[in-house]
């Protein structure tokens, strides 16, 4: 037994090395073999089983992805019995006008104005959770009392827009779904890319292979003109030095368009907004989310540029905002392109729409104070250099000319209308105030 156990013990660990005789090495090598190749089974096996895990991961983040962004809640009889009628006019010579970003603040007000006047709206939002969800839908409920349909679905689905093209021969886009805001992009930097850059790209080749081809009318932004000194900013100046990812997606969308209209004959005319504000508005907003922080008595932060010099923005009113989106479809040209060929040369166009009177943030501050009949809690802070810049200021006359753009409401009277809309949608009590932010 002892002999047995010593001279497996040699074969295993020769005592000298090399000392093996020739059998017990030919043993050995059988052994050896037979190991090898049992481990070079398991380890193909491993590796099967790795590639299959790997594949089913990537299978199922490719679902998580898509279904993120393309929620399939589109299709059948009903549903484009619901397309259709939402998107024809009714009255003659109205315009038929697909309204991207229509759960949203501008494009749920620029839809009601359309539909009020007897033309056809389709709705196109992909709800994300940006911010709170619900107030998009609830701006969703809004259109449906109006009979205006928003389809659930994003601009990146190439397939979705093509079926809608299909149902419908819209005459107009108006395009406003985006990624906004300017802090989030340090967040989120992807999700600018996502909306702002590859849905308008995919939106547009949409546009340009559906025959007839639709004018285009959508949102750039101010925030082009990054960090120019001269005010206030016109449509001639020039706009490269943005200063958030934000104004440069915007920026990229300008180039953008100008390649679609010199390619294949869109028509496209381009909005600059400036700092919008109203009733439904956004709460990522700095006036927005002051009116909430000050009837919950919490602190508001208010930066304050180089040298504590007050920042100032060039305050908006939503209705003036949705006039110059109407006028800018009433004015738009034709698209000259077929069969996603250019047949003549098609209109361009990039209007500022401001109001053309800066307010500093603590007279805005001071202004809601008033409305709410309550003090706020002020944090001074210097201003991060996170994208925001120091001020901005409409040169409107172009608009004015052109479009006959003319904005009525000054920010006192467009902050009571805004006011007057918070209390009666998140209720007057203060605990209720916010209660879906
Ligand atoms: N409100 C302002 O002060 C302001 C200023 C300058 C420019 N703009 C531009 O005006 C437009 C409208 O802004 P808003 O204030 O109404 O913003 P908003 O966020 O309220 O509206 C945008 C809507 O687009 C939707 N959306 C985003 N990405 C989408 C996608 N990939 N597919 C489908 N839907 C998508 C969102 O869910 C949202 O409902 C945007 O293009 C914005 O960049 C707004």
């Amino acid at each position: 037994m002892e002999k047995k156990m010593r001279d497996l013990e040699d074969e295993l660990f020769p005592s000298t090395p090399g000392k093996v005789k020739i059998e017990r090495a030919h043993a050995m090598n059988r052994q050896f073999h037979r190991c090898f190749a049992s481990t070079s089974t398991m380890f193909l096996w491993a590796l099967f089983l790795i590639a299959l895990t790997a594949s089913y991961l990537s299978f199922q983040s490719f679902v998580d992805t898509s279904s993120k962004y393309f929620t399939a809640s589109w299709g059948g009889l009903h549903w484009e019995r619901q397309v259709r009628a939402s998107a024809l006019p009714r009255r003659s010579n109205g315009i038929s006008v697909l309204v991207t970003g229509a759960a949203g603040f501008v494009g749920s007000h620029v839809s009601i104005a359309l539909h009020k006047r007897g033309d056809g709206v389709l709705g196109l939002d992909n709800f994300n959770s940006y911010y709170d969800p619900s107030l998009k839908k609830a701006r969703k409920t809004l259109l449906a009392s109006h009979g205006i349909f928003v389809v659930e679905g994003d601009v990146n689905d190439a397939r979705l827009l093509a079926k809608l093209f299909d149902i419908v021969p819209f005459s107009h886009v108006m395009h406003l779904a985006a990624q906004a805001g300017v802090r989030y992009a340090i967040e989120n930097p992807n999700s600018y890319v996502h909306s702002n850059i590859a849905g308008l790209v995919t939106l547009l080749e949409a546009c340009k292979a559906a025959d007839p081809q639709p004018a285009i009318v959508w949102a750039s932004s101010s925030s082009v003109y990054g960090l120019n000194e001269k005010v206030p900013f016109s449509e001639s100046d020039t706009t490269d030095r943005p200063a958030s990812l934000y104004a440069a997606t915007k920026k990229a969308g300008e180039e953008i368009t100008h390649t679609y209209n010199h390619i294949y004959g869109l028509s496209i005319t381009g909005l600059r907004f400036f700092t919008v504000y109203g009733p439904w508005g956004r709460p990522d907003m700095a006036y927005f989310s002051f009116t909430r922080n000050i009837l919950q008595g919490k602190p508001i932060t208010i930066y304050r540029g180089k040298d504590r010099v007050d920042l100032a923005r060039d305050f908006t009113f939503i209705d003036d905002i949705v006039k110059g989106c109407i006028a800018s479809l009433d004015t738009a040209e034709k698209s000259t392109g077929s069969g996603g060929k250019k047949r003549g040369q098609a209109q361009y166009r990039i209007y500022n729409l401001g109001n053309t009177s800066p307010v500093t943030v603590p007279t805005l501050v001071s202004l809601l104070e008033r409305h709410l009949k309550m003090k706020a809690k002020k944090n001074m802070v210097e201003m991060p250099g996170n994208g925001d810049v120091p001020f901005t200021h409409a040169n409107i006359s172009l608009a004015r000319r052109e479009l006959g753009y003319k904005p009525s409401t000054n920010l006192e009277a467009g902050l009571k209308k805004f006011v007057k809309w918070y209390l009666s949608y998140y209720g007057y009590g203060r605990s209720n105030a916010g209660k879906n932010l």
